[in-house]
């Protein structure tokens, strides 16, 4: 069999089983030299990895999956791809976990979540169904899965249609427990097209009942809302969520669709809403996250992940047959109604060889670092008036590199990737501009891997991701500022351990 590149709809849907193995192989061997790979990063074995699914904490261990497509980079049928983790680093593969082989999802085992209940793992998630002539249904599904990673779907669904007044976009329920009930965050859409996320209560997790729509802003949110999170930090509640097609008018945003938060001072149950609501923010100010899912970890942590991938738009990747990665983990916090995400302080354990600067920011661009791989941290710390740019992924020539432009005074980051390597999703534009409080010291924190930038502003205050395709040896590091002094620390990060 040949390397596909149409892709007809027949062929997605095609079930896993009538694939050959050496399809599989085929695929491997064209990514086997990719200098794209990730070291440090979940990303497919091959095709395609989209959200993050059922992030939870289960019997001694991490547990995470990803929305996958085994057989190209297509949003094919999908499944869910099961990973496990000691210290939310090293990710082991564990195969894959729910497959789409039953009447409820046969066109996708869609979004979802988990909960740890006695000693079982619960995983809920939507089945996609497509009748004769292609129109959706969406069930709302269960598994159990046990300590050796067995897992049996439920036999008929928990929730067997949406309700009424809603249409079958409807999907990606979030479990979460609150007091003395599971509660559920769903995705749906009123059958006037407008984006909504329903609350449901159970006591047992099989006897769902619908509370309402959920307050969290007076403004309308496009037409659908995928991958409503709610989570409580320090008490407060902080929505994560997908709007499709979201008037640019009410919350700026250059992505395709936007990953936003809001939070608010207090959840009532009662009236289904979040309180004296934060406004809309994007969760990510960078190009590529999108279905971030968070979850409260039994040490108190809430712990969030995202996907570094968006729909519809071509990435150079998808030539050697795969696509996307997820990010690494971040945990939340939350100060003066602002949300921070920082990377989980378990990241250290990548660390190797380290290295230190200091310094006034060069008049002229100079070398800052030439490591042998794009596989590093770089912490940089500037002043109050620091006015600059980093490049990372940079040429010999800082011909070509993926810009990080900041200016403390002011109070702005620009991240600029017109010139990084291979360009792709340029109708989406390749400049990102984030604001921040003017005239204070400014730390960037910077993860590079391979293809893949993760940049962490003031302590998460703002977070800028985006993927990159470098050329070969664009590995360098350069400096050029204005004004001000900087301190920095780089440390080569080894690649995650899997087995
Ligand atoms: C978001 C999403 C979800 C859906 C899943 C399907 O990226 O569209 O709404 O459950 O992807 O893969």
């Amino acid at each position: 069999m040949k390397f596909i590149t149409e892709w007809t709809t027949p062929l997605r849907y095609k079930a896993y089983h009538q694939w050959p193995a050496t399809y599989i192989d085929l695929l491997k061997s064209t990514l086997h030299d990719s200098k794209w790979r990730l070291s440090y990063h979940i990303q497919p074995k091959t095709g395609l990895l989209n959200d993050p699914n059922g992030f939870s904490y289960y019997d001694g261990r991490w547990h995470l999956f990803y929305q996958a497509y085994p057989f190209g980079p297509v949003h094919g049928v999908k499944s869910w791809y099961h990973l496990l983790s000691d210290n939310l680093v090293d990710w082991e593969q564990q195969g894959y976990a729910l497959l789409p082989d039953s009447s409820y999802d046969s066109h996708g085992v869609y979004s979802g979540s988990a909960i740890a209940v006695d000693d079982q793992l619960f995983l809920m998630y939507t089945g996609n169904v497509r009748n004769e002539n292609w129109e959706r249904h969406s069930y709302q599904l269960g598994a159990w899965m046990n300590q050796a990673a067995e897992v049996k779907k439920l036999a008929k669904p928990l929730i067997e249609h949406p309700p009424e007044g809603y249409t079958h976009e409807f999907r990606d329920p979030q479990l979460f427990r609150y007091q003395d009930h599971y509660l559920m965050a769903i995705g749906a859409q009123t059958i006037e097209e407008k984006g909504v996320v329903l609350l449901y209560q159970s006591s047992q997790l099989t006897d769902w009942e619908l509370l309402g729509e959920l307050h969290y802003t007076n403004e309308d949110m496009g037409f659908m809302v995928e991958c409503p999170n709610l989570v409580f930090v320090n008490e407060q509640p902080v929505l994560l969520f997908c709007p499709q097609g979201l008037d640019k008018e009410i919350t700026p945003y250059q992505n395709i669709y936007p990953n936003m938060y809001v939070i608010g001072d207090s959840f009532d149950k009662e009236k289904i809403s979040l309180e004296n609501t934060s406004e809309l923010v994007n969760l990510d100010e960078g190009f590529d996250v999108y279905a971030t899912q968070a979850f409260h970890a039994p040490d108190g942590r809430v712990l969030s992940v995202g996907w570094i991938g968006l729909p519809e738009i071509d990435y150079p990747s998808f030539q050697e047959g795969w696509a996307h990665c997820l990010s690494i983990v971040r945990e939340l916090t939350v100060k003066d109604q602002h949300l921070y995400q920082t990377p989980v302080q378990e990241m250290q354990a990548l660390r190797q060889q380290h290295q230190t600067y200091q310094g006034s920011l060069p008049k002229e661009v100079q070398l800052l670092a030439a490591p042998e791989q794009n596989s590093y941290e770089l912490r940089l710390e500037l002043d109050a008036k620091a006015t600059g740019t980093l490049y990372v992924f940079a040429d010999k020539q800082n011909q070509a590199g993926l810009r990080l432009s900041f200016d403390a005074k002011h109070g702005t980051i620009m991240m600029d990737r017109s010139k990084a390597g291979v360009m792709f999703g340029e109708s989406y534009g390749s400049v990102r501009t984030a604001v921040l409080p003017k005239q204070t010291k400014l730390t960037l924190h910077v993860f590079v891997d391979r293809s893949v930038c993760e940049v962490f502003v003031n302590d998460g205050y703002r977070v800028m991701t985006s993927r990159v395709f470098p050329q070969a040896n664009a590995t360098n590091i350069f400096l050029q500022g204005g004004e001000g002094l900087y301190t920095g620390d780089l440390w080569v990060l080894r690649s995650m351990n899997k087995s």
